[in-house]
């Protein structure tokens, strides 16, 4: 830990003495706390983090649209439109690799989770399913499902093993709560629990911004703080020791996620590819998701929150969105790419400006809850490694069996507890129909389920299928001729 005059003189040359303006306030416990949090900074960069970020914010961030390019489609495979005879060979090879544990699945939850609300991580959400499984516990289903389907069929025993990146504000939580709840089952040696950076918020004139009189505002420094993260807590090392050698990377909040999609994963290895990204197609112009594509003939998303509106709702011939490869959040790396991107280009990835509302205190020591946005939080972005990619493919998949986030609140038109719920509940009817089988709804009607109904506003029934049943609708002939009434959870053994 360095000494209060140490932690001045840093402060001092990077014109931030005003971080101690309400030392002479705090008590003894109270400047501990702080001057190990002021120790953990990294000061020799705290200038031209503060500098960075102010100029950043005040600058028009130069507009990719005009070098914009859709990927070209001899690089994109499709869940949606390829044979079945090559889905079933791609899923093979994923299985293959599965089996011989050269697979494994980070998930990306050092987020804050603001649009939703919950003061918890979001993993831990519940959305109101039959049987109450939280997001956390139908991952780790999968897992265990997914590690079952690849010995089945290549007759070797395997583990995926789990690495999760959370945040000061997401560790602790999330490990309590896999102890709590006993890992879901899994052995905890294969999860890997670590924390990602956090960085100053800064004010638009390039200051520290002071949460209380011993606190600053700190962030997670993004979904691109993985690569830094993975160094920080030597990940690539535990993957080699393994002898894991592809990583499927996603986000938290997917309900539908396939946790080490072996289709996906099988794809991308077939076609010898360092990286890749599954996308759906965009149903609209406006949805937020990233549009992944070509910049200057290179492979790169460009965010929501960053495309120009007339560049996202460009048509082609047939009225189709030229841009409409929509981000999902799902990658796939190979850990030799990761080791060369963290040990020679980590340090040139791109910084996003996010002006955001900044808890503070003001000159006087109120803490205050800003209006307006206040503040300047820096951020990676997990995809900004793709043009460092030497062979990159995308992976077109159906958005109704992969892609339903939980972002808002109850109450907002997409992305909610509701729409994740009635996703999931949907899906779990389809598969039940293909099967033979018949679900009634609350009412004791039959649901009957047509092709049109693929958009899913509400669920037909309440009818849900543990993933330890089944991953991906696969194995259910024994469902063949019965009846099941809703609500219902086919659960193992059942
Ligand atoms: C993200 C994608 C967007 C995509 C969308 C699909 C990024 C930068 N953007 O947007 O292109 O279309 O998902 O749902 O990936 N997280 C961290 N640390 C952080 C910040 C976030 O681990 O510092 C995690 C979150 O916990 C979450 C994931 O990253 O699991 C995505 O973050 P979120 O803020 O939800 O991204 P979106 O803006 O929805």
């Amino acid at each position: 830990m360095l000494s209060l005059e140490e932690v001045k003189l840093h402060l001092d040359a990077a014109d931030q003495a005003h971080v101690l303006q309400f030392w002479s306030e705090l008590n003894e416990a109270e400047r501990d706390v702080f001057l190990q949090e002021l120790s953990q900074l990294d000061v020799s960069g705290l200038r031209g983090h503060c500098e960075g970020a102010a100029r950043a914010a005040a600058s028009v961030a130069a507009s990719l649209d005009d070098l914009m390019e859709p990927v070209p489609p001899e690089f994109i495979g499709s869940a949606r439109k390829s044979d079945k005879t090559f889905l079933a060979h791609w899923e093979n090879e994923g299985l293959l690799h599965i089996s011989k544990n050269r697979v494994g699945v980070l998930l990306l939850a050092g987020g804050q989770g603001t649009r939703l609300g919950v003061q918890y991580p979001k993993g831990m959400y519940n959305v109101g399913l039959p049987s109450g499984k939280t997001l956390y516990q139908i991952q780790a289903e999968r897992l265990h499902k997914i590690q079952e389907l690849a010995e089945a069929k290549h007759g070797s025993k395997c583990i995926v093993p789990w690495y999760i990146m959370t945040s000061e504000f997401t560790l602790t939580p999330t490990e309590k709560f896999f102890k709590e709840n006993n890992y879901f089952g899994l052995d905890p040696v294969n999860i890997n629990m670590f924390e990602q950076r956090m960085i100053p918020a800064v004010t638009f004139d390039g200051k520290v911004i002071l949460q209380g009189k011993g606190k600053i505002a700190m962030a997670p420094d993004g979904n691109g703080g993985l690569y830094q993260a993975l160094v920080d807590n030597n990940v690539l090392e535990d993957m080699k020791k393994r002898g894991v050698e592809y990583l499927h990377v996603y986000c938290v909040d997917n309900i539908l996620v396939k946790m080490a999609d072996p289709v996906f994963i099988g794809f991308c290895v077939s076609k010898e590819a360092d990286c890749g990204a599954k996308v759906v197609e965009k149903v609209s112009p406006t949805e937020p998701v990233g549009v992944v594509c070509r910049v200057q003939g290179v492979a790169q998303v460009v965010e929501y929150s960053e495309i120009l509106q007339a560049t996202a709702e460009l048509r082609g011939p047939s009225g189709e969105l030229v841009y409409s490869a929509g981000n999902i959040c799902n990658h796939f790396f190979t850990r030799q790419f990761l080791q060369n991107l963290t040990m020679n280009n980590e340090k040139h990835l791109k910084e996003h400006v996010a002006i955001k509302k900044v808890p503070f205190v003001d000159k006087c020591g109120n803490e205050v809850k800003p209006t307006k946005p206040n503040g300047i939080k820096m951020e990676k972005f997990v995809f900004d490694v793709f043009p460092f990619s030497k062979s990159f493919v995308v992976f077109e998949v159906v958005r109704e069996d992969e892609f339903s986030p939980l972002k808002n609140a109850d109450g907002a038109a997409t992305d909610s507890p509701s729409t994740a719920r009635n996703a999931l509940l949907h899906l779990h009817c389809r598969w039940a129909a293909a099967a033979g089988a018949t679900v009634l709804d609350q009412d004791g009607n039959a649901v009957v389920l047509t092709a049109s109904e693929s958009t899913v506003i509400n669920a037909p029934a309440k009818f849900e299928i543990s993933p330890l049943v089944s991953y991906f609708g696969e194995d259910l002939e024994k469902l063949k001729g019965k009846t099941y009434h809703s609500p219902c959870v086919l659960d193992k053994e059942q």
